[in-house]
């Protein structure tokens, strides 16, 4: 094993003047206690007992020195702590080092049988592995804990599978963050193929996997985010030999543009893997990676009748008729214990007061259910309360489905989820009773006020049909005044939402058709937490915004928690499906490209520089540009990031396939100004150019194998006389203007430079392409650079 010091560690100068160049090395006559510690050679890591969270528990553990705490990386005694660190000791015994608890037992061992024990050292090397050697000089591992990871993997360390052994190595979540004791999930390699990474809980069940790797775009297939990361600097690599399969990754030494980082990545208490790294500037862990995205994609999260529901705060609820297992436990939000029945099944001591079921809409199904054969919902019920096994049953699409046991994995949906089944399941019959009472009362309640509300409604009714009236009529069209729909109105004029258009990162788009015939687009926005007020702030900002390429947003609707915004409809749809979905007849001819870059180029200089506070995109591709009749383009989605506010970065890092937009400083955590806008536009220009996806691997064309089209791009227009005429979409047949083609190239290149500073403003871009101002040559992007070398090499 390599153990060599990792070679992106490049420690400031500054930080080794403070390094106090404590011992790293455990000798067989030394031994650890107290409050002692073994610091790595260059600092890094420190290795001493400690005591997580509110514990009052001690255990051996590895951390980053330099960082905040918590950031334990390692642990040795996960399910075996000390209390007093003063009489408990880590010491080298017979060639292993073991650690004694305060009744000198020893509680936990590196175990290894070794034949010469007199000189064995433990070494904690700078990539945060602790090794026994035979001898302080010796090169001979005896033991290191990269073979035996906790919950964090470390750039170096390897996640594999032994070939021979048929075991995968997997990282074990800690119980909860005061608890190290392995929990509910793991990360390892899938026995069945073993170049895809999955997500297991309870060592049994797989919950979430990467898909497959590939090795062309240095990616999984489903976490198409790596692509971007990896010309970031972020590398993963997979082996495979005879003997094992494996992946590492690594961090080339310009990541992020800066010369120093530390990461860890592991696998939660909550079973979402999640990668951060620390920079010294911000003195706080940044996070770049996670995944599952959504906590209820996290298996069993609720435990055994929880039901977990993304939208709320709290993600986990008992159903109907169950208590928390642990009432203690659910206020420190571990759910994974999950419910208990409040009130014990009848089965069959019935006498009448047999068991009965409670119908539960717009759930997804618990997993692992048995299909049995019955013909109608009634047969399908009775099976189920037969059978004193049998929690649930569920009858869809003509298909009988029963549960025995606990059901797990329940998830509460939204109300026009397409995935959302009934589940009818099995309570006491006291529980009805208590059930109809509090019905009963809220009955009387809303009759109630039904009846003092029911003149005020028709007022209601009387306003809300003036109101639709003259939405549809506007007296002055050019009056750019913006109406305020009803839920109901858009459901209806959506056709209860039935023509979907598309799916954004905040929201499904929808067809519509207002009474008087014009064709809109309805946004439902998701993931808005801002209250009223604001909401109608915001969204009068973006009404009065009014340009030939921007989208015009016409109404909008909010009602309590639904939120949805109208637009006009365009019929030439996004620009993605022109470029890259087309027939070869239908592709976008020259010309119309070029004046889509101008369009979508004088547009955001509008957004950035014309409203009254500049407004950031923040998510420029082809899919947020649209196409009129005449196929002049219309930016749409602006000012949302703004709607959603700080929630945005949430909701980026969970946009699929965005990544290959983003600029580095969204990656870095600095401030987002309008050059993020610029870095996205060049990208999607590119694509303008080729036609392709700029991640899109060209195996078809040998020479290119792999390479990624931006870096291509810089080449060729940093080199002099070479022919732009190859970047250019093939399916033209080579008619271009070159004189355009090579502008676009050019500004294109300006700007996707990592240094937000050279990049040009959107009015240059749109001065460049009118042709008004000239452009000089523009140097290779560093993390294109990187690129280069890498496929060169
Ligand atoms: C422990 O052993 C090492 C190497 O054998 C030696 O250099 C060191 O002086 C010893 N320390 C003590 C406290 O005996
Ligand atoms: C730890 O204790 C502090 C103070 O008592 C409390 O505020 C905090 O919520 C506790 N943390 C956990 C994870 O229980
Ligand atoms: C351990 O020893 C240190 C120093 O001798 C002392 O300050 C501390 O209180 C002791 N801790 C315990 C738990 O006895
Ligand atoms: C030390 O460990 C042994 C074996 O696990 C256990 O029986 C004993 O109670 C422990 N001593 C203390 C003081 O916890
Ligand atoms: C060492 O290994 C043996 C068998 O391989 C096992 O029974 C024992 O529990 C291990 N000891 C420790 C402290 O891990
Ligand atoms: C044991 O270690 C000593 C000193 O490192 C060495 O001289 C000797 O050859 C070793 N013996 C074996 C059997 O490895
Ligand atoms: C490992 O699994 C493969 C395929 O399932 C099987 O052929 C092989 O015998 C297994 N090896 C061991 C050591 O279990
Ligand atoms: C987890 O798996 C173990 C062993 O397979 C099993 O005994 C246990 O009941 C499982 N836990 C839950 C909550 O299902
Ligand atoms: C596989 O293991 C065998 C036996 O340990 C070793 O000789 C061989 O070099 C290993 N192969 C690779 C590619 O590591
Ligand atoms: C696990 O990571 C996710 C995503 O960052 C976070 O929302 C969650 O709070 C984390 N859970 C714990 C227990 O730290
Ligand atoms: C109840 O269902 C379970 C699982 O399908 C089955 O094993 C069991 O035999 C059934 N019991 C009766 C009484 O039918």
């Amino acid at each position: 094993m390599d153990t060599k010091k990792v070679p992106w560690l490049m420690l400031p100068l500054f930080f080794l003047c403070q390094v106090s160049f404590a011992a790293d090395t455990i000798f067989s006559n030394q031994s650890l206690s107290g409050d002692r510690t073994i610091v790595s050679k260059n600092g890094v890591f420190e290795l001493g007992f400690f005591s997580p969270g509110n514990s009052t528990n001690y255990y051996i553990g590895m951390w980053y020195k330099m960082a905040n705490q918590p950031n334990t990386v390692w642990v040795a005694n996960r399910e075996k702590p000390v209390r007093d660190t003063n009489s408990s000791v880590l010491k080298i015994v017979d060639g292993n080092m073991v650690l004694f608890n305060e009744s000198q037992i020893p509680i936990w061992s590196t175990n290894v049988s070794s034949t010469n024990s007199t000189s064995v050292v433990a070494v904690l090397l700078d990539d945060g592995n602790l090794v026994l050697r035979q001898g302080p000089n010796s090169l001979m591992i005896l033991w290191q804990s990269f073979d035996h990871p906790s919950d964090t993997w470390l750039p170096g360390m390897k996640l594999s599978f032994n070939k021979r052994t048929n075991q995968s190595q997997r990282f074990t979540s800690w119980k909860n963050q005061d608890d190290p004791a392995p929990g509910f999930f793991s990360l390892e390699m899938d026995p069945s193929e073993t170049n895809q990474v999955i997500f297991v809980w309870n060592r049994s069940q797989q919950y979430w996997s990467t898909g497959p790797w590939d090795e062309h775009t240095k990616s999984f297939n489903m976490v198409p985010e790596m692509r971007m990361l990896y010309l970031a600097g972020f590398i993963f690599n997979h082996v495979s030999n005879q003997n094992e399969s494996y992946f590492t990754y690594s961090f080339s030494k310009n990541f992020v543009n800066k010369d120093f980082v530390i990461s860890r990545s592991s696998i939660n208490a909550s079973g979402q893997f999640v990668g951060t790294y620390w920079l010294t500037t911000n003195k706080d862990w940044t996070l770049y990676f996670s995944q599952p995205k959504q906590q209820c994609d996290v298996y069993g999260y609720c435990g055994a009748f929880g039901s977990c529901n993304d939208k709320s705060r709290q993600f986990c609820n008992c159903l109907t008729g169950f208590q928390p297992s642990s009432r203690e436990e659910w206020n420190q939000q571990l759910y994974s214990g999950g419910c208990t029945r409040q009130a014990k099944l009848q089965c069959e001591n019935a006498n009448g007061r047999g068991d009965q079921f409670l119908e539960i809409r717009m759930t997804k199904l618990p997993t692992n259910p048995q299909n049995v054969a019955a013909d109608s919902i009634k047969e399908c019920k009775s099976t189920c309360l037969n059978n004193c096994s049998c929690t649930a049953y569920a009858y869809n699409d003509n298909e009988c489905s029963i549960w025995t046991g606990d059901l797990l994995n329940l998830k509460q949906l939204g109300e026009d989820d397409e995935e959302g089944e009934t589940l009818h399941i099995r309570l006491a019959y006291s529980e009805f009773s208590s059930l109809t009472k509090s019905k009963k009362k809220k009955l009387i309640i809303v009759a109630v006020a039904v009846s003092s509300g029911l003149v005020l409604l028709g007022l209601m009714m009387f306003i809300i049909k003036t109101r639709w009236r003259t939405t549809i009529i506007p007296t002055n069209p050019t009056e750019n005044s913006l109406m305020a729909f009803g839920y109901k109105d858009l459901q209806k004029a959506t056709n209860k939402f039935s023509e979907k258009l598309g799916k954004g990162g905040f929201g499904s788009v929808f067809k519509g058709t207002l009474p008087d015939g014009s064709l809109i687009a309805v946004k439902k926005l998701e993931g808005i937490n801002q209250g009223e007020k604001q909401f109608r702030t915001e969204v009068s900002i973006v009404g009065v915004i009014n340009h030939v390429n921007l989208i015009r947003l016409r109404g909008f609707c909010s009602e309590s928690s639904r939120k949805l915004l109208v637009y006009d409809y365009l019929p030439n749809g996004s620009l993605d499906k022109h470029l890259f979905h087309a027939k070869d007849s239908e592709v976008l001819d020259w010309k119309t490209r070029y004046q889509i870059a101008l369009g979508a180029a004088r547009g955001l200089a509008y957004l950035h520089d014309k409203c009254r506070d500049s407004i950031i995109h923040c998510d420029i591709k082809p899919e947020n540009i649209l196409l009129d009749g005449d196929f002049c383009p219309k930016v749409a989605d602006f000012g949302l990031a703004k709607l959603i506010g700080r929630e945005f970065s949430r909701v980026l890092t969970s946009l699929r396939g965005t990544m290959g937009y983003l600029a580095p400083e969204w990656i870095s955590g600095q401030a987002i100004t309008p050059k993020a806008d610029v870095y996205s536009y060049g990208m999607m220009i590119l694509e303008i150019v080729s036609g392709r996806r700029n991640f899109q691997v060209q195996v078809q064309d040998s020479d290119n194998e792999g390479s990624f089209f931006p870096a291509t791009v810089a080449i060729q227009v940093s080199t002099k006389g070479s022919d732009v005429l190859n970047l250019l979409d093939s399916r033209l047949n080579g008619n271009v203007n070159v004189e355009e083609l090579s502008r676009i190239c050019t500004v294109a290149c300006w700007c996707i430079q990592d240094d937000e500073f050279q990049r040009p403003t959107m009015s240059q871009v749109v001065q460049i392409l009118e042709g008004v101002s000239e452009v000089s040559q523009p140097p290779i992007p560093r993390f294109l650079q990187a690129c280069i070398k890498e496929h060169s090499g």
